[in-house]
């Protein structure tokens, strides 16, 4: 035999085995009769093998949702579903799931009204709070576990609206004012979802920035502002998860829906960031069937009015295109298969309830931030203390969530509602069955500790009076569909909290709130501590940090400003009320939803001004500021160095010089050179630091180019300008001590 004839029958050989091994490894994954079963394809060609299955109706079916009990017509095979807002029919014949879809945003929610158990996050601002990206992950991963073994395979959560507008109801349920910060939590807490194989998804997409005619309102902003503003924490937040979904809002942008906005869905989204998955419509928000469909909606939720028989009509009359059609239809398979809910579908089990306090547990004490503490009245000293007043806000049995469609049903159901317990109802606040007067008692087995509601002022002060210290709780119910019509504490609050402090000079505020809100009473009071809404175990978190057993190391993720008088606009617009239809007494009122309401302007003129951003330019002092938080320790920053580069490195020195171990988050911020023409500085990182007494670290934070870029309408691209830019690195955006100017090109 020659040389080479032996190496061609080697060559035959080894072709032959690579073939054995396919056919092997083929015959192992994919039945034959479901190629797309072979899971060494990606999900893009997989889901191209099952599109050239089906059939028109099957693909119409993927469609739209099946209805919503309450919203509008609900198909006969929504029985089916799993008891979610969404119920996707799947094409069983093809071995493509359902998708049960459910709001998800602090919790999977309607657990108790499907018998069901879910744990209570604290909820997403107040996860922003912590700027802990781990924790973000560990969020996202507790939920996607939840859902999954509730029998869901898609989360409704992902808010990721800017906090343009601090009485907007909605801003409990997203991640602060900041870009960056938005970007890269939402990033991690999707995450964690889909690492669980659970499709997830980013909403509200874009500007849904009031609930104030949310389904009329037409929000008028320039490109350059949007890009930098609330669209860049969406780009963030997809570049870093690759959630699969993205939920299109209610309002109208520029003078087009958002779910039939091309600039928003195709340009945007799917050209510029290369969005792969599917963009579903808010519940109601589409309106249109080949408009909508051309601009890029690929899913209606929750029914059919537009996506169902409609859609077949207007490809089969070529209104609307076969290959339209059936990119809509890829991206809903190929995201079912890039996130593995076909080769892994949930199976109902029975929540970790434990796993699930510890966490809710761990995220509430990491998220609480210590706004004022003066004379160190905390942590208060359990050996020592004789007495505590427990005043105002439920606190004996519990504390509030926030509402709406991210409402968790709390275990037993609501603590205080009247009659008395069980009903979780729209509408109504909810408060959790996690006690903070039983949590300081356990606390402080030495103390007499006593409560007063608070409804009584004379009585709350009479106790206040005859204790060592008094701890007023005081709460804002925020949710979904209304804003606040102030910045203010509800009811006799403020009153109550005056009163008290005027009786008792170690007065502490304890705030469960959604939102920032003014505290004409602040001078009065020792401390105060925005624990927001805790979660499933808040007072178990509340007390730890009261009484030392945990530092506290939150952080504001937006801006607490003095008045009303200093935000961007002085009233939210609001619809005229005739053009809104009452779904109390108005039977059409949701085909009258679906068929568009008249619109109303609102001009988002502060542009590129969203949040500190906005006092900073004005010179405007706030109450607290962005990043502000307290801790029982201190802490020194030194050394600062800035390196150019890709990523630019900004390192320092960080000393813990007090006497309790704790956790600092250490931010970076920039000024860009004047002809950028931005606000005064952004973030642009931050590393959150553990460090025991006396410990220093040195600490290094990468600043990606892009995070130093303006967007650049004529060339419709990020760029850096070339110039001076200043960082400055410190505990908040108004403590800066270190400062560096760096040249970049
Ligand atoms: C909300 C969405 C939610 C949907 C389904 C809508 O009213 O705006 O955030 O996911 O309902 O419950």
């Amino acid at each position: 035999m020659t040389k080479s004839f032996m190496s061609f029958s080697r060559l035959v050989a080894r072709a032959a085995l690579v073939l054995v091994l396919a056919i092997s490894a083929w015959t192992q994954t994919a039945p034959p009769d479901r190629p797309w079963m072979n899971t060494s394809l990606s999900p893009d060609q997989r889901a191209e093998l099952v599109l050239q299955q089906m059939t028109l109706d099957e693909k119409i079916s993927l469609l739209h949702g099946t209805g919503m009990v309450g919203l509008g017509p609900v198909s006969p095979l929504h029985a089916q579903s799993n008891g979610g807002a969404g119920y996707v029919v799947g094409v069983r014949r093809l071995g493509i799931p359902d998708i049960n879809m459910s709001d998800a945003a602090y919790g999977v929610r309607s657990s108790g009204e499907n018998g069901r158990y879910s744990t209570a996050l604290p909820n997403n601002l107040a996860s922003a709070a912590s700027w802990d990206l781990k924790e973000a992950y560990a969020y996202g991963a507790l939920i996607g576990r939840e859902l999954r073994a509730q029998g869901y395979n898609m989360s409704l959560g992902g808010g990721v609206n800017l906090t343009r507008e601090p009485r907007n109801g909605r801003n409990f349920e997203y991640l602060g004012e900041d870009p960056i910060l938005a970007g890269r939590m939402v990033g991690q807490v999707m995450k964690g979802l889909q690492a669980q194989h659970v499709l997830g998804d980013l909403k509200h997409y874009a500007l849904n920035n009031q609930e104030s005619g949310r389904n009329a309102v037409n929000i008028i902003i320039d490109k350059r502002s949007m890009r930098e503003t609330d669209l860049l924490a969406f780009e963030i937040g997809l570049r870093d998860s690759e959630a699969a979904g993205v939920m299109c809002s209610y309002n109208r942008l520029n003078g087009d829906y958002a779910c039939e906005n091309k600039y928003l869905l195709t340009d945007v989204l799917k050209n510029a960031w290369k969005f792969k998955g599917f963009v579903l419509s808010d519940w109601g928000g589409t309106h249109s069937t080949a408009k909508a469909s051309a601009a890029g909606l690929d899913h209606e939720e929750p029914g059919e009015y537009f996506y169902g028989e409609p859609y077949k009509k207007a490809v089969e009359s070529g209104k609307t295109s076969t290959a339209e059609l059936n990119d809509h239809v890829h991206r809903i398979l190929r995201s079912m298969f890039a996130t593995g809910v076909i080769d892994d579908p949930p199976q109902k089990s029975v929540v970790d309830v434990e796993g699930g306090f510890e966490v809710a547990q761990r995220i509430a004490e990491g998220s609480m931030v210590l706004l004022k503490n003066e004379k160190a009245l905390l942590p208060l000293d359990a050996a020592r203390i004789r007495s505590i007043a427990v005043i105002g806000g439920h606190s004996d049995v519990g504390m509030i969530s926030g509402g709406g469609s991210a409402q968790v049903d709390p275990p037993g159901g609501n603590v205080i509602m009247p009659p008395g317990k069980g009903a979780t109802v729209w509408g109504k606040p909810v408060w959790f069955p996690t006690s903070p007067l039983k949590n300081i008692r356990a606390k402080a087995p030495n103390a007499n500790v006593e409560f007063a509601s608070g409804e009584d002022i004379p009585a709350a002060v009479a106790l206040a009076k005859s204790s060592e210290v008094a701890v007023v709780f005081a709460y804002k119910w925020e949710t979904e569909g209304a804003d606040a019509d102030s910045l203010g504490l509800p009811d006799s609050q403020d009153a109550l909290i005056a009163a008290v402090a005027a009786a008792n000079p170690r007065t502490v505020v304890v705030l469960e709130t959604g939102n920032p809100v003014t505290m004409p009473w602040l001078g009065q009071v020792n401390s105060v501590l925005e624990a927001w809404f805790a979660g499933s175990r808040g007072a178990q978190a509340l007390a730890n940090i009261l009484f030392g057993e945990v530092n506290p190391s939150g952080k504001l993720p937006i801006t607490f400003p003095r008045h009303e008088a200093d935000l961007p606009h002085l009233t939210i617009a609001k619809p005229d009320p005739k053009d809104v239809p009452d779904s109390a007494t108005d039977p059409d009122w949701w085909t009258k939803t679906l068929e568009g309401l008249p619109s109303f302007d609102t001009h988002y003129d502060e542009g590129l001004k969203v949040g500190y951003k906005w006092y900073d330019a004005g010179n405007k002092p706030v109450l607290f500021p962005f990043g502000h938080g307290l801790s029982y320790t201190t802490y020194a920053y030194s050394n600062l160095k800035v390196q150019a580069g890709n990523p630019v490195r900004v390192s320092f020195t960080l000393a813990n010089t007090g006497k309790r171990a704790g956790a600092e988050i250490a931010q970076v911020y920039t000024s860009l050179p004047a002809s950028a023409n931005e606000p005064p500085k952004r973030l642009v990182g931050w590393s959150k630091i553990q460090l025991n007494p006396g410990e220093k670290k040195d600490v290094t934070v990468e600043v990606e180019p892009g995070f130093l870029s303006i967007f650049d309408v004529d060339s419709n691209g990020w760029k850096l300008v070339p110039g001076d830019y200043g960082f400055q690195v410190g505990p908040s955006s108004q403590t800066l001590p270190l400062k560096q100017t760096v040249s970049l090109r």
